[in-house]
């Protein structure tokens, strides 16, 4: 029992979340440099030789040469276990960037500090409120020239609601780039570009900084010296106080400035990231909430992904554990499916390999087989109580086809590829309100799963489809539960439409009709998440 506590403890799991090349993928790998899980920089996914190696899975992103799928990384750090949760970086990304968050305790936001907060960031930011995990920020790139920290910090604020707390702050940005000054150290870690590493260690040299010294002015220079000193008084003075209770809650980000690429800041920002970030907390259940600590084991599926290897053709069901402890060969209850179960081949993914697991505790992702029973957000459990987790919601599509099939003979199997894919998450299906299946409208999050959805069923199912764009970029849930579609009074562009369990939901152009819709219908509740 001691044993299962102490491996609990030493688990942080979190997501990184960022726009397309503000850098995460180099964040990341300077992260597994530092647990040793690599060996050399660049063997994540080097961004135009082998982007796709952790997920080399589909013709269609070799093709892009961009990777469409995510994975975990696991590494010990100076006493603790990390998982890293992968999300997919291109800007088509999948609803699985949403789930992977639902499976994190904390995220990491990587911002580019020469571009500020941008549209990908918000739309995670979003998910990860939904959640109150806490929210880390690294402002990264400052080697180049930077926006003023004062602007950045403003509109993290100001755009996505948090309130920030910078852990350091900048010395000039750029070819002018010093360093950063440890506010809680007092000290300056100054800069000197460093491009390579050699086994993980990297020494940066520190500099204790009395800030009463002018001495410093000799090492950074008088102008940086006195602006270091007005922004440190400005900060102390007029910033806001540090509170523990708000960054475990989310409303205040801690926030780092450093230099992925140089792997300037990764290591003082990764020890105060373990330091803040919790270890695995209670999930919220129907039976109330699961402690992570207790012996029974449990978990929820929040990603399935097929062709993880094309020459297996299979497909891998991933799993967050929220309690227990969890053994190879284990018979666990499929709650979903109300049935006992082994689960097959459990495995973990290090960088670019899979490797079989003996064992994994509460706050770990595993892989297992799967041969076909799971859906997102299933509860998979031990012992003799059985309940579900609170499961994933369904994220609003953006992009909207209806979906034709070529050869109306191969029916059957255009259903089944239609209905396997819905079930992995990766599109989602609606039927008009009021015709039966024949017309079939798919919802994605990225316009890349449309290329997807036909060269599965194409090369899977054998069958051929094509796709007609809807002009529709909004889609709500009616949250109302006794409303009558017909008499709902929406604009003219409002598509009323239901999911396959018969739910009422309505397309929308615009933001300008949702609102109207709202205007025109007293007491009509949209919601921009479904749930399972
Ligand atoms: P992403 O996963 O968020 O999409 O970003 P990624 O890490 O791939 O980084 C995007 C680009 O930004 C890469 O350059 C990367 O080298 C660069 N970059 C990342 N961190 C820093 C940094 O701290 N400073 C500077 N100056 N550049 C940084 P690229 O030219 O697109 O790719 P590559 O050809 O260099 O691999």
């Amino acid at each position: 029992m001691a044993d299962i506590r102490n491996e609990i403890e030493k688990r942080r799991t979190f997501a990184i979340i960022s726009h397309p090349d503000a850098g995460k993928t180099t964040l990341t790998e300077k992260l597994l440099l530092y647990g040793g899980a690599i060996a050399l920089a660049g063997s994540v996914k080097g961004k135009k030789t082998a982007r796709h190696a952790v997920s080399d899975w589909m013709e269609i992103e070799k093709q892009r040469g961009i990777s469409v799928t995510s994975s975990v990384m696991q590494f010990r750090y100076d006493g603790s276990c990390i998982n890293i949760l992968d999300t997919p970086g291109h800007q088509d990304f999948s609803e699985d960037t949403y789930r992977t968050l639902m499976a994190a305790d904390s995220a990491v936001m990587v911002i580019d500090a020469a571009k500020g907060v941008e549209p990908q960031t918000r739309k995670l930011f979003k998910v990860c409120l939904l959640r109150d995990i806490p929210i880390f920020t690294f402002i990264n790139k400052m080697d180049r020239d930077a926006r003023s920290p004062y602007d950045l910090l403003d509109e993290i604020e100001y755009e996505l609601g948090i309130k920030t707390y910078p852990m350091n702050w900048p010395i000039g940005s750029g070819k002018e780039f010093q360093g950063v000054y440890d506010r809680e150290k007092r000290e300056i870690l100054a800069f000197r570009a460093v491009d390579e590493l050699a086994n993980g260690q990297h020494e940066v040299p520190v500099i204790e900084a009395d800030l009463s010294d002018p001495g410093l002015s000799d090492l950074i220079g008088q102008s940086h010296y006195e602006t270091l000193c007005d922004d440190v008084e400005l900060l102390d003075g007029a910033g806001y106080e540090f509170d523990m209770d708000a960054v475990r809650h989310g409303r205040l980000s801690p926030v780092f400035f450093g230099s992925a690429l140089t792997n300037f800041g990764v290591e003082p920002f990764l020890k105060e990231f373990l330091r803040l970030t919790p270890p695995p907390l209670p999930r919220e259940a129907d039976v109330g909430a699961i402690d992570p600590f207790r012996p029974d084991f449990s978990a929820f599926v929040f990603k399935i992904q097929a062709n993880m290897n094309r020459a297996h053709r299979d497909r891998i069901a991933f799993m967050r554990i929220c309690s227990g402890r969890f053994e190879k060969g284990m018979e666990v209850y499929h709650v979903q499916g109300g049935k006992k179960i082994k689960l097959a081949q459990p495995q973990q993914l290090m960088a670019q390999e899979r490797e079989i697991i003996d064992e994994a505790y509460a706050g770990d992702i595993i892989g297992v087989f799967d041969p076909g029973i799971f859906s997102i957000g299933d509860t998979i459990c031990t012992g003799a109580e059985k309940f579900q987790f609170g499961g994933i919601p369904t994220f609003a599509p953006e992009h909207f086809n209806r979906v034709y099939q070529v050869d109306t003979m191969k029916r059957k199997q255009f259903v089944k590829g239609m209905s396997q894919i819905a079930q992995e998450g990766a599109i989602q299906i609606f039927q008009e309100y009021k015709t039966g299946m024949e017309e079939i409208i798919v919802g994605v999050v990225g316009v890349l799963q449309f290329d997807v959805l036909k060269f599965r069923l194409e090369h899977e199912y054998n069958v051929d489809i094509r796709l007609e764009a809807l002009p529709y970029e909004h889609i709500r849930w009616i949250e109302n539960k006794d409303i009558d579609l017909d008499h709902l009074s929406g604009t003219s562009d409002m598509k009323k439409i239901r999911d396959l369990k018969g739910n009422p939901l309505l397309l929308f152009v615009n933001s300008w009709s949702v609102g109207m819709t709202l205007d025109r219908n007293e007491g009509l509740v949209l919601s921009e998440f479904g749930r399972n």
